[in-house]
């Protein structure tokens, strides 16, 4: 251990998963997560039981990602947590925790926006390249569908987003109305490897400038079921794989769509992707086709990195703590904080 080595604890709790990373410098030591199986059953998160999972979790998940990256708590610099944008009885937990371990070690606290944290993890050590600023950001997750021009680490400008849906949202609702568990984006897109993505149609809303819209998508998606049920009660069975590829392929060339029309319009060729949805390989693929076309620069999140995770709260606090932004003590949980 040299005496500069910095030792971050990260901790993201702002949704259903509760996670824990070790970071010396910006290289991952540990990362640990509990996913909570719990909301499987009601088709989504549900806040309340959220909440009360976190709270029997935090501390077995923290102490993991400790003894698997083989840290006293001693030994930690400072701990970052994620301040928002999430679900509020989750973030409670994750902040109010990270408080009171960082006055137990006397160690100093920093604030994460879990978006922007989605975005730095490409800043992650690894053998990868990384992003040159500016580049456009595009964040795909369960509840937001960003475009961020990205100045440095920590300056951001969102230009546009989401009028109704997120993009994971999307996938999700979609998947519940032919009775896939929640989260349904990866069962969809494993359905879809055996599927064909053009048997079935449907509208791409169109939306002005940066932003995207879903929600039209998946009322025409509702339908089209329903009355496809109605002439073929079986047609779902008959169809999963095809429906799966088909709904992907809308949902996913929308965004592509919306990517290349920013990225043309803002005269930007690097492209970096963040949060859940850019697990999905439909896009990884179209990414790759597009990278070719356009002359771009494209950085996909290893899989570890794409869903949420501590490590991209932890690479964040590093990134602060080298600039010395900390935060006190009496910081609070904020549901809907913005990109500063
Ligand atoms: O970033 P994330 O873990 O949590 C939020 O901050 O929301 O994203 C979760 C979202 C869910 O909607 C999930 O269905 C979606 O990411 N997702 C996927 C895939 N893996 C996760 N969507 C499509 N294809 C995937 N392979
Ligand atoms: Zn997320």
């Amino acid at each position: 251990m040299s005496k500069e080595d910095i030792y971050i604890l990260g901790i993201e709790s702002s949704c259903d998963d509760t996670a824990a990373a070790v970071l010396k410098n910006d290289e991952v030591l540990s990362n640990c997560i509990s996913n909570q199986e719990i909301h499987k059953k009601y088709g989504g998160v549900v806040p309340e039981l959220a909440s009360r999972a976190h709270l029997s979790n935090i501390i077995p998940v923290v102490s993991q990602a400790l003894s698997d990256a083989k840290i006293n708590p001693e030994m930690l610099s400072a701990i970052s947590f994620t301040k928002g944008p999430g679900l509020m009885g989750s973030l409670l937990v994750g902040t109010e925790f990270s408080k009171a371990l960082g006055l137990s070690l006397n160690i100093p606290v920093i604030e994460v926006n879990h978006m922007q944290a989605h975005l730095l993890v490409h800043y992650i050590k690894s053998d990868k390249k990384k992003p040159k600023f500016p580049f456009l950001g595009i964040t795909v997750s369960g509840g937001h569908t960003q475009f961020v021009i990205v100045h440095n680490h920590l300056e951001m400008e969102i230009i546009g987003e989401t009028l109704d849906d997120a993009i994971g949202e999307a996938f999700d609702k979609c998947g519940k109305i032919i009775g896939l568990d929640y989260p349904a984006g990866p069962e969809i897109d494993n359905l879809a490897k055996e599927g064909d993505f053009n048997k079935f149609n449907f509208p791409i809303p169109k939306v002005e400038g940066f932003n995207i819209s879903y929600s039209g998508t998946k009322t025409a998606f509702m339908n089209f079921i329903n009355n496809s049920i109605q002439k073929d009660s079986k047609f779902i069975e008959r169809n999963k794989v095809d429906i799966c590829a088909s709904i992907q392929k809308n949902l996913i060339d929308n965004l592509i769509l919306k990517i290349e029309y920013a990225a043309k319009t803002k005269n930007i060729n690097r492209i970096v992707i963040g949060g859940g949805v850019s697990a999905n390989s439909y896009l990884k693929d179209s990414l790759e086709l597009k990278s070719k076309q356009n002359n771009w620069e494209v950085f996909i999140p290893p899989l570890s990195y794409t869903t949420d995770n501590a490590a991209m709260i932890g690479i964040v606090g590093y990134l602060k703590y080298i600039r010395g932004l900390f935060s006190n003590y009496n910081s609070i949980a904020s549901p809907r904080l913005a990109f500063k």
